[in-house]
């Protein structure tokens, strides 16, 4: 690993406590890059950012925000800039799932996934691309990072809402590059397949709550056996590789792509 690949970054990642978002957080600071890690769960997160502090390459700093809130998307955009200068890199990763058969989705269901996955990725982007635009034109773009899915393209039917919520983040990465390309900032994405984290753990337990599996752990095995391609689930360190790569300058000219890193879910 280049330990200056991120030299220079200073990058927000929404939900950073645990799962991709930490994972994320640990690999671009031992590339160089400064973080600043935003989550509910602030105790989790600055447990984080001292390790990340400890190891002694990037910075890190964490803020307890809740990402559904324009207020606290501007302060988090805020405390970056004061704790490291500038922002250049905002991943919006923060996200949750909770599975219901189409026919069984009520208001509850629809307003928390959709708010959480669709509606504060877009105030994070708004809130982040505004501080862009106000320090000026960069040699290199700004980059905004978004987190999809298997669920941005495909019709999963035990998570409609999240589908919904995730091809959501395919058009904001869309539109967001199209609105944003002419202030230099870049707009991608990835998108996972199944990643054991602690979203997955939940997911996999809830599908055997709407009895859609029958034990725990089925999820995984009927996954990797009939839709990847790749014939296992994956763990954040897969998907820090990518992450990164939209991180650097590597990824200087791309704009309005979502990348799967799915094991070949896609293609099923
Ligand atoms: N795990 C998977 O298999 C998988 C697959 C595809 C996409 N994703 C997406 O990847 C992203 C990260 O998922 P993960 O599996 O690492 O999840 P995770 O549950 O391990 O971590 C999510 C983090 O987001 C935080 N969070 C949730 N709601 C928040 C809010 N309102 N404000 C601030 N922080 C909040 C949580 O506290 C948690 O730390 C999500 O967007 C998820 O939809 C996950």
């Amino acid at each position: 690993m280049d330990p200056n690949r991120l030299k220079g970054k200073n990058i927000l990642i929404t939900g950073a406590a645990r799962g991709m978002g930490a994972a994320n957080a640990e690999s671009f600071a031992q590339q160089g890059a400064n973080i600043c890690l935003g989550d509910l769960d602030l105790d989790e997160a600055q447990r984080v950012a001292d390790r990340i502090n400890a190891a002694g390459n990037g910075k890190a700093i964490a803020v307890r925000m809740d990402v559904t809130k324009r207020k606290d998307n501007a302060a988090a955009v805020a405390a970056t800039v004061e704790a490291f200068g500038s922002i250049n890199v905002g991943v919006f990763n923060a996200g949750l799932n909770k599975p219901r058969f189409f026919m069984d989705i009520d208001e509850d269901n629809w307003d928390m996934i959709m708010t959480v996955n669709t509606k504060a990725m877009w105030l994070g982007m708004q809130e982040t691309a505004r501080q862009m635009i106000a320090q000026g034109p960069m040699d290199e773009p700004y980059k905004i990072i978004n987190v999809g899915s298997i669920a941005s393209r495909k019709p999963l039917v035990d998570v409609t809402v999240y589908c919904t919520s995730k091809y959501g983040c395919l058009a904001l990465t869309h539109c967001g590059a199209v609105a944003l390309a002419e202030h230099n900032i870049t707009v991608n994405g990835y998108a996972p397949g199944v990643v054991v984290t602690p979203l997955w753990e939940q997911l996999d337990k809830d599908l055997v709550e709407i009895g859609f599996k029958e034990k725990a752990g089925q999820a995984y095995e009927d996954i990797a056996r009939d839709q990847l391609q790749i014939k296992r689930v994956s763990y954040p360190d897969d998907i820090v590789g990518t992450a990164s790569f939209l991180a650097s300058p590597d990824s200087d000219y791309m704009t309005g792509q979502m990348i799967h890193i799915d094991g070949g879910w896609c293609i099923q």
